[in-house]
Parts: structure tokens; sequence; C-alpha cells
């Protein structure tokens, strides 16, 4: 990569990095370039969105039993409406759709397209930070429509993912398996400018991210796990501070900046959450591909790397430990027992 003054725009950056690979056709470029058009689109609505009529429930129910709130509804539509004309994806999920969602019929592309359209939505309506999570796969056969197969690899098998984070600014922060790079919105010109050139995730830190509202209903491993961060010890940076949004993106991006573990484990709060609360395909594969980019580590609290498991259904959910490495090995040990 030529390092040069920041003023980069990201399509000059997706640019860059095809340059690498004389045999790339340009749609994984023009696939992400569609992506930030409806990102731009979202990240607008958002932003005013107690303005318009986008604050507040939808009025229906999404496939994961939840309420979906107005926001949930616009930026799905914004993104499905978009990719499906785009002719570089053959098949897509979205959190707010049960089933595969097909692309118009002569537009299909090579690439498959998971998608958390607004992560973090009980945020909404109090103006904290939520996202939009994205992950790309390559479509198995070409070009197939509507195949829920092509979607469902292994975080591992990821071509591209990244996520759009509407906070205090706009980013976005994504990586093509050659480091993660992160951009933030100008909104006055419309452009995203890379402001966080290879993003490497600081070996440990003194953030522990959970939601301990959960705690009565903690395996016991996670429970000591909390603990230990908890006890004083000057020598292992003990005690880490608390911090926890509620938005998976805004917390995981917390963590990749300044270093920090997110833990949501299986708990017994309900049969809903006995596999976890976070789903594999669009929120934990991808996260998990960027905080390994990122030097970081992401696995399940039985000891499985996040991006080895093959989805065995689009809303499948997975316990997430992900974060810095150190203090992942630290949580992995207290899982398995070790501790
Ligand atoms: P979404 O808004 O896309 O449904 O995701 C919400 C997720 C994730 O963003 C966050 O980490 C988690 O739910 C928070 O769960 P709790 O409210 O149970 O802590
Ligand atoms: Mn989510
Ligand atoms: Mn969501």
């Amino acid at each position: 990569m030529i390092k040069e003054p920041y003023g980069i725009t990201v399509s000059r950056d997706i640019q860059d990095r095809q340059r690498l690979h004389p045999e790339a056709t340009g749609d994984l470029s023009g696939l992400l370039s569609e992506l930030i058009v409806a990102a731009k689109t979202i990240s607008a609505e958002v932003n005013m969105a107690g303005l318009g009529d986008f604050l507040g429930m939808a009025g229906k129910t999404n496939i994961q039993g939840e309420k979906v709130q107005k926001l949930d509804d616009f930026a799905n539509s914004a993104i499905k409406r978009r990719m499906a004309r785009c002719g570089y994806v053959s098949v897509m999920a979205s959190e707010e759709e049960a089933d595969a969602i097909p692309v118009v019929e002569g537009y299909e592309g090579k690439y498959t397209l998971a998608f958390d359209p607004l992560d973090g939505s009980s945020n909404i309506d109090v103006n904290v930070s939520i996202g939009t999570i994205f992950s790309i796969h390559r479509a198995l056969n070409s070009g197939s429509v509507d195949s829920e197969n092509d979607l469902l690899q292994a975080g591992r098998k990821q071509v591209a993912a990244g996520y759009i984070i509407y906070g205090s600014s706009t980013m976005l922060v994504y990586t093509t398996g050659e480091g993660v790079h992160g951009f933030t919105l100008d909104p006055t010109v419309g452009e995203f400018y890379l402001s966080h050139p290879d993003l490497k995730m600081p070996e440990r830190s003194k953030y522990f991210s959970t939601n301990e509202g959960n705690s009565i209903y903690w395996k016991e491993e996670m429970a000591r796990c909390i603990e230990y961060l908890k006890k004083f010890d000057k020598a292992t940076g003990r005690p880490y501070s608390a911090r926890y949004i509620g938005s998976l993106v805004a917390d995981f991006h917390r963590n990749l900046i300044v270093g920090g573990i997110f833990l949501y484990p299986t708990d017994t709060k309900s049969p809903a959450k006995a596999a976890g609360k976070l789903r594999l395909l669009y929120e934990a594969a991808p996260l998990a591909f960027i905080a390994e980019q990122a030097g970081g580590r992401a696995i399940t609290d039985d000891g499985r790397a996040i991006m080895d498991i093959a989805p065995d259904s689009l809303h499948q959910r997975v316990p997430l430990i992900i974060g810095s490495k150190g203090d992942v090995d630290i949580a992995e040990e207290f899982f398995a027992g070790k501790r």
C-alpha cells in the first residue's frame, strides 16, 4: 500500500486494493461501493431520526421475535433495494428477513451478502451509537439465485466483512483479508476518507464489556472470569473497567481501537439464549474476521473459533467472546476450566 497523507477516499482505497490482484474483475469493488452508498443513506436518516417519522416501532415482529423499529425497517429496505440490482450479489440474508433474499432476475452476481441492517436497535430512540454489519462470501456456484447454501459458509471463507458505526462520527471499518482499515464520513461532501489505516487491536486491555444484568443466568465459568477481571492485581492491570453500550458494533469498535474483551456467553435467561444471543452469520462471523485481521481473537464459550463454524441456519445464534488476544486467551482458560 502506498503510504500517503490522508485524503484517500474509500473508493480510492478499494481500487488500490483491487490493483494488488491483477486477476480481480472489479466485482467486489463494485459491491463494496454500492453497499457504501446504502450506508450513507442510512447514516443520513439515523443522524436526524428524531425529525422524520423514524423513531419508535414499525408495528411488526421479525423472525428473531423482536419488535422491529422503524429505522431497522428503513435500513433493511435501503440495503435490499440497492443490492438486489447491483449485479454483484446472487443471494442475501438479513437479520430482519426470515428467508434468503433473492436478487432481481438477470442481476445475479458472484457474491453473497449477509447483513444486520441496524445493530443495537434498543439504542436508536435514545441516540446511542448503532451500526450496520456486513459479511461477503463468494457464491459456491456463481450466479445461483436464492440458494441458502451459498450463505451458510464458515466465517473463514469470507471475502470481505465490515461495519458502519453511526456514532459521534460515522465510520466505515472493513477488511478484505489484508488488514483492517477505518474511514470517517465527511457529511458535508458525502465522502468516506481514510482516518484509521491498518488498525490493530491492543494485545491486552483494561476494559471488559458484558451485560452484568445477566449474571444470575451465567454459567459458573463466566462468573469466575468476570470476578477475576474485577479483582485488584497491579501486575496484571486489574481491576478492568466495565464498558457496555448494548450495541455490539459500538462495544466491538471501542475494543478494536483501545483494546477490550466483549463477552456474550450462553445464559439460562430464556431457552432462546441457550445457544447464545448473537447471530453467527451477520454479527459474530464478520466481526471475528475483523478481530483476527487486527490481531484479536473471537471464540465461543466452549473454545471453538467463531471463524471455523459453518452456520446450520441463517439465524443461528452463538456465544461470543471477542476482542484483545491476551484477554480472550484468559477467558478461554476460564471456560476450559483451566483457571
Ligand atoms: P440487534 O439490535 O441487531 O438485534 O442487536 C442487538 C444485540 C447487540 O447489538 C448487543 O450486543 C446485544 O444485542 C445487547 O443484548 P442485551 O440487551 O441482552 O445486553
Ligand atoms: Mn445486531
Ligand atoms: Mn439488528
